[in-house]
């Protein structure tokens, strides 16, 4: 019988998320830099080495799979992808197969993504004004990404939306970004903007809005009722008794949820992270690439990272410095 993944702390690893490309046709300003370099293909793991390693983490006891970037659905044939998932909904031992995506693909991919069995995507969006959005992906355009949405909720996925909060940006439209998620229907989640890449400290440190200040402007107008529920992520949630709809806050800086955490990160080349916000990485490329006849070599390497998983991350605004900031980029683990 295989053993479940467990970590040094008791947590049960029962979620992967896999980055499908570092590429992405955004350029986000607390994700990437402008002139990013981009991995040579052959780094990558192939289609069928990602549905190896899927399969295999499948066999180990993850019972959901996220599938980021970059930008997932510019990584070409992805689709021949999600289409080999779905044997694994199919069986019963995948319980969910999902995507974060900036949505800038959507009006194509929407109706294959169902078919193959996914049922809920997670769009980011952190604006509703052109102008705005056009500057904080530096050349994203927002009807492109509306008409994702649009194409998403037709299809019949259940969307929720991430707004990484940000103050100056778009703290002045936390009701706006509000009621328009609630007249389609869609939950929201805001997340605290993450000490991650190569922009400079100090602005990290001027943007950070913290979601307790956002939550108490949200109850100003609204009364909130805490959720009990989680979905197995790190959101915790209110429901907004005049709308109905539910807001998650993401919160590692302010309150963090890393005492439950489920989960690990592939990243496009086969590194597994086992923290978002430590670098101790192990290589599970070369597990598998030296061993294409048996995934045993495989399987005992994830076993050992798991085992060394940390206990959470050292993300700390607080002493007005940013401290426990890690320089990978995010579009590198994929959120
Ligand atoms: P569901 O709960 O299934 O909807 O997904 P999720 O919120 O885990 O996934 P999503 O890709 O929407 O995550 C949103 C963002 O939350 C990520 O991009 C990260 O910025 C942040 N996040 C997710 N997991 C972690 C984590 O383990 N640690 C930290 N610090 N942040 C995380
Ligand atoms: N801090 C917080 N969230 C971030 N994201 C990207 N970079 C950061 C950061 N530095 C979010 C995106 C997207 C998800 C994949 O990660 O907005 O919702
Ligand atoms: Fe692309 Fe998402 Fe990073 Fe923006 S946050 S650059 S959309 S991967």
């Amino acid at each position: 019988m295989t053993l479940p993944l467990i970590d040094p702390f008791e947590r049960p690893i029962s979620y992967l998320r896999v980055s499908v490309t570092d590429r992405c046709d955004f350029r986000c300003v607390y994700c990437m830099s402008e002139n990013m370099t981009f991995l040579p293909k052959k780094e990558l793991l192939t289609l069928e080495e990602l549905d190896r390693m899927c399969s295999t983490f499948i066999r180990l006891g993850v019972e959901k799979l996220r599938i980021t970037g970059g930008e997932p659905l510019v990584r070409r044939d992805i689709m021949t992808f999600f289409r080999a998932m779905t044997r694994h909904l199919d069986s019963g031992a995948l319980k969910e197969l999902t995507l974060t995506t900036n949505g800038s693909q959507l009006e194509r991919f929407a109706s294959d993504l169902y078919a193959a069995g996914v049922r809920r995507v997670n769009i980011s969006l952190d604006t509703l004004d052109a102008g705005k959005f056009a500057d904080i992906t530096r050349w994203g355009r927002l009807p492109q990404v509306l008409k994702g949405i649009d194409a998403a909720q037709k299809a019949g996925l259940r969307v929720k939306i991430n707004a990484v909060a940000l103050k100056g940006f778009n703290d002045d439209e936390l009701f706006t970004i509000t009621e328009w998620a609630a007249s389609r229907d869609m939950d929201l989640t805001w997340i605290e903007v993450m000490p991650m890449g190569d922009i400079g400290n100090e602005d990290r440190l001027d943007q950070y809005w913290k979601l307790t200040d956002l939550r108490a402007q949200l109850a100003t107008r609204y009364t909130l009722t805490d959720l009990p529920e989680r979905t197995g992520g790190p959101a915790r949630y209110v429901r907004l008794e005049e709308t109905g709809q539910k807001i998650g806050f993401i919160t590692p800086l302010s309150h963090n949820f890393c005492e439950s955490c489920n989960r690990v990160r592939l990243t496009c080349t086969g590194e597994l992270f086992m923290c978002l916000g430590q670098e101790d990485n192990a290589d599970l490329r070369a597990a598998l690439r030296n061993n294409p006849g048996t995934d045993e070599p495989l399987e005992d390497a994830i076993r050992a990272a798991i085992g060394r998983k940390p206990k959470g991350h050292d993300f700390d605004y607080s002493r007005q410095t940013v401290d426990g900031r890690v320089s990978r980029h995010m579009s590198h683990t994929g959120g």
